[in-house]
């Protein structure tokens, strides 16, 4: 069923969108990553609305009123998480483009509903009989009506009997489980057959999860924030909200029945095929395949090209696993045992150029990890797979995989548990996974890495708007206490504070918070954390000052901030460096930077050569020495910053004004940091240390200032006390190396020596060997030079004799040594091994042992002990002969 003649490409349906409300006033704003850094609460950007939270609360100011954005988002954890359905069916995906307009207290219903139905019939041109809108019915836990408002505007546009009220579930829109929230109208679409709409209407199909009868627009109509309580407060303006899935419209207005028959997807799906050498609609299972790894690896490219590739934590394990469910559904679905879907990211990276050139400018970075994550996924699948068999064949429990055997396979195998239901499920299993999540709450608190915390809602204190930053020219300030609340976490009970303005820096951009304290009437309470949180900086503290209303000073540790200063401008002047040294490729990944140290991350391939390094210090400390000083601009537009070259990092969200940091021409970069007003003040600069930190990505760190003079002194005064060991040689170097090969020819003689000392040991036991009736048994204290000898001496033995004990113990340093050789045959006439012997005679030498069934060996603290375990292993072996 087809309800157009032409078909529109996706690219020219963001286009029609954009331009309709930039007609209409609106500023388009460009997307932000994918992945959240400042909301601890949000992962990943699940809704075109997340970066305008802050204005819709009041936190920041409404700077402009309009407008649109396309939005990639991802909805795979917290409160809207679709994974379960992706690629299952043709219209739920992790990452998708969310089209938007907002209104920020300007426009409201009336507006936001007329655009909406114009856009559709007008530009996109839907047929009008074919829409349904739906309107939030009402809720009484909330003491909430229904919309009759939306409902009456609605009807100026299409029939009443189209305008359907639905309850709180569906038509009252929240972000998370608390923040801002309002009621909705959510429009959609029939795309059914004539002879399908004939044999049931679409108004019984809304809603439903049908295919076919779809959501395409959510108009939210933002009026509260839910607060942690669960009450909900009127927010201080009233905003427009609204997202429209760009992947449905597209399957509507190319006449499709499933989003991946789009332009969007079907050049992914022809390479996959293309490389699995199966047809897309061979099966169901195929489809469902390729469906899943086109899906996902956009998901992971986005997010990769943002910044967070995947990990072990957070959003970087939620990114792991939906590659990995990806890599799994290749391998068993389209028989892929080796990586290939690290070859689709040149497809995606055609399709998006010049709308998102993250992606384009990173291909190569992106591909490398996808390949590595695959290949080391790959390894380990197999094994997976195979005990999930036999499992499965072995029907455990009734056909429940006991929860405990899922988390071995999360903990040892790397199989997140999503993937082990799926793989249950095709085996017609269930998994115990009330069993996993106590196994999985056992290890984290094993390891005491679980904290929830807790808060209470904000106590306002005053009305102050906007309350402010005012580090960068001040490190002690006369303020107010604004708000505050208290947080409980695994430290306990704490306070958290936010200032009228503060000269506090918060943690971002890769600074560690300052230090310092609050000094209140004649209290001075410690500044434990500052942290920046929806446009607020807040302060945690142990106490609260006795009179909240007084006046407070704010004071900022101006040592550890002058040292962070240092740091901080070192790190551009690094990063500015390496791009001279090794090329435009070096590419920022993370940093850190505290008043110790600075780190630097970064994309290049190989190790650098100590040359490398010694011309990156070099070059680095000129420009030090040049003393240039340090040009600050506030406020710059962003395409203004840009124009001047400075270097943004992906994955960050730049608001439309930036900070711009520049040393002359050396180094310009958008950055939020504190920085020296003089290279100068810098004083050195040192790299004590260049690693790997995972594919392709380098970390440098490095020193400055007084922290670099002490490292440089301790290790002049090191090399002094070198020479004079060596007695002063001319060159210390070659001096050094004769040592060290003297000693290695030291080494050998001394082996030699010990063998045949050993050899003789070995000599003289041979008559101390007993038999009877075939059966040899040998238990000495022996002197040897190493411990390692009476593993060997021992291990002679199994080879000679097929019924055989040997318990052979010795001093060395103080400490006794046993190890005890029991052969196989003797195991199973003893129904006994040679470990069960250690454990019984270790404690003789205050000692603990360990080992195999034929050979283990103990350690102790005891060697006068060595007798009497000698006797004790004697007198077992004779009980056990007898
Ligand atoms: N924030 C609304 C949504 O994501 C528009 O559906």
């Amino acid at each position: 069923m087809t309800i157009f003649v032409y078909e529109m490409k996706s690219r020219l349906i963001r286009e029609k969108f954009i331009q309709f409300f930039t007609e209409r006033g609106h500023y388009h704003q460009p997307a932000v990553p994918i992945v959240n850094k400042d909301d601890p609460s949000l992962l990943f950007v699940n809704a075109g609305m997340n970066p305008f939270k802050d204005i819709i609360l009041g936190n920041q100011p409404i700077v402009t009123p309009r407008v649109a954005t396309v939005q990639p988002c991802l909805r795979v954890s917290g409160k809207h998480n679709d994974l379960e359905e992706v690629g299952v069916d043709t219209y739920h995906h992790t990452l998708f483009e969310m089209l938007g307009n907002w209104s920020f207290g300007n426009y409201f219903k009336q507006e936001a509903i007329k655009w909406s139905w114009e856009l559709l019939t007008e530009v996109y041109k839907l047929p009008k009989d074919r829409i349904y809108v739906t309107i939030f019915a009402g809720d009484s836990q909330d003491n909430l009506q229904m919309d009759r408002e939306a409902a009456q505007i609605w009807a100026q546009y299409l029939p009443e009997e189209r305008i359907l009220p639905f309850p709180k579930k569906d038509n009252f829109w929240e972000m998370g489980a608390h923040g801002p929230c309002g009621p909705c109208a959510e429009i959609h679409i029939d795309i059914r057959s004539e002879a399908e709409r004939k044999a049931v209407p679409a108004a019984d199909l809304v809603n439903k999860d049908h295919p076919h009868v779809i959501e395409i627009w959510n108009l939210v109509f933002m009026q509260y924030n839910r607060q942690a309580s669960g009450k909900l407060v009127d927010l201080p303006n009233k905003h427009i909200d609204t997202g429209m899935g760009f992947e449905r419209l597209a399957m509507v207005l190319q006449g499709k029945q499933s989003n991946y028959d789009t332009d969007i997807f079907t050049p992914l799906i022809a390479k996959i095929a293309q490389i699995v050498g199966k047809q897309y609609n061979q099966s169901e299972t195929t489809a469902v395949a390729m469906r899943v790894i086109a899906d996902h690896l956009r998901a992971v490219a986005f997010s990769i090209a943002d910044g967070q590739a995947p990990s072990n934590t957070k959003a970087g394990y939620v990114m792991r696993r939906i590659l990995r469910r990806a890599i799994r559904y290749g391998y068993s679905h389209l028989g892929m045992h080796r990586p290939f879907i690290y070859q689709l990211v040149s497809v995606l990276v055609e399709q998006v150029e010049g709308v998102y050139p993250n992606l384009t400018m990173q291909q190569a970075y992106i591909e490398q990890v996808i390949q590595v994550e695959e290949a080391a996924f790959l390894n380990t699948l197999a094994t997976g797979l195979q005990l999930l068999n036999q499992l499965g064949q072995s029907k455990l429990n009734q056909g429940v995989i006991d929860g405990r055997v899922a988390f071995e396979l999360y903990d040892t195998h790397g199989f997140p548990l999503d993937l082990t239901l799926l793989i249950a499920k095709e085996q017609g299993l269930s998994v115990d996974e009330a069993g996993f999540q106590q196994a999985l709450q056992e290890q984290k608190l094993r390891s005491q890495k679980d904290a929830s915390t807790a808060y209470s809602d904000w106590h306002m204190l005053s009305t102050e708007p906007q309350p402010h930053f005012v580090g960068y020219d001040q490190c002690r300030t006369k303020t107010t206490i604004v708000q505050w609340r208290t947080v409980t976490d695994k430290h306990g009970l704490n306070y958290q504070l936010v200032l009228a303005k503060t000269p506090f820096y918060p943690e971002g951009g890769g600074q560690v918070a300052d230090a310092g304290s609050i000094v209140a009437g004649g209290e001075t309470i410690a500044v434990l954390d500052v942290q920046k949180e929806h446009g607020l900086i807040i302060h945690t503290v142990h106490q609260l000052p006795a009179d909240l209303a007084q006046p407070v000073e704010a004071c900022v540790d101006v040592t550890k901030r002058t040292l962070a200063a240092n740091n901080h401008t070192a790190t551009h002047l690094l990063q500015a460096t390496l791009k001279q040294v090794l090329g435009p490729h070096v590419i920022q990944k993370g940093s850190l930077v505290t008043p110790a140290l600075l780190r630097f991350d970064f994309a290049h391939p190989t190790k650098l050569s100590a040359e490398q390094i010694q011309s990156v210090e070099s070059i680095v400390n000129e420009t030090i020495r040049a003393n240039i000083a340090c040009l600050e601009q506030h406020n710059v537009p962003l395409e203004a910053a840009k124009a001047m070259g400075a270097e943004g990092l992906f994955g960050e969200k730049y608001g439309a004004t930036v900070r711009v940091v520049g040393f002359d021409q050396f180094s310009i970069e958008l950055c939020g940091g504190t920085h020296v007003p003089f290279t100068g003040q810098i004083g050195l600069f040192k790299i004590v240390s260049e690693t790997s930190i995972g594919t392709g990505i380098r970390r440098i760190e490095a020193i400055t200032a007084t922290v670099a003079e002490s490292f440089v002194t301790t290790q002049s005064s090191d090399m002094a006390a070198i020479a004079t060991l060596l007695a002063k040689p001319k060159n210390l170097v070659k001096a050094v190396e004769t040592l060290v090969n003297e000693k290695k020819q030291l080494q050998k003689q001394l082996a030699i020596y010990q063998e045949k000392e050993i050899q003789q040991v070995a000599t003289q036991l041979q008559c101390k060997l007993e038999e009877v009736d075939g059966v040899y048994c040998l238990i000495q204290a022996v002197q040897v030079p190493h411990v390692d000898a009476l593993r060997q001496m021992a291990l002679q033995y199994k080879l000679k004799y097929e019924q055989v004990f040997v318990v052979l113990a010795t001093q060395l340093d103080n400490k006794a040594h046993i190890a005890v050789l029991l052969s196989d045959v003797l195991q199973k006439r003893f129904g006994k091994n040679a470990y069960d012997f250690i454990k019984w005679i270790a404690p003789y030498i205050d000692g603990n042992g360990g080992g195999q069934p034929f050979f283990a060996t103990a350690r102790g603290d005891k060697p006068e002990g060595i007798p009497v375990a000698l006797q004790k292993a004697s007198a077992l072996f004779s009980k056990l002969m007898a």
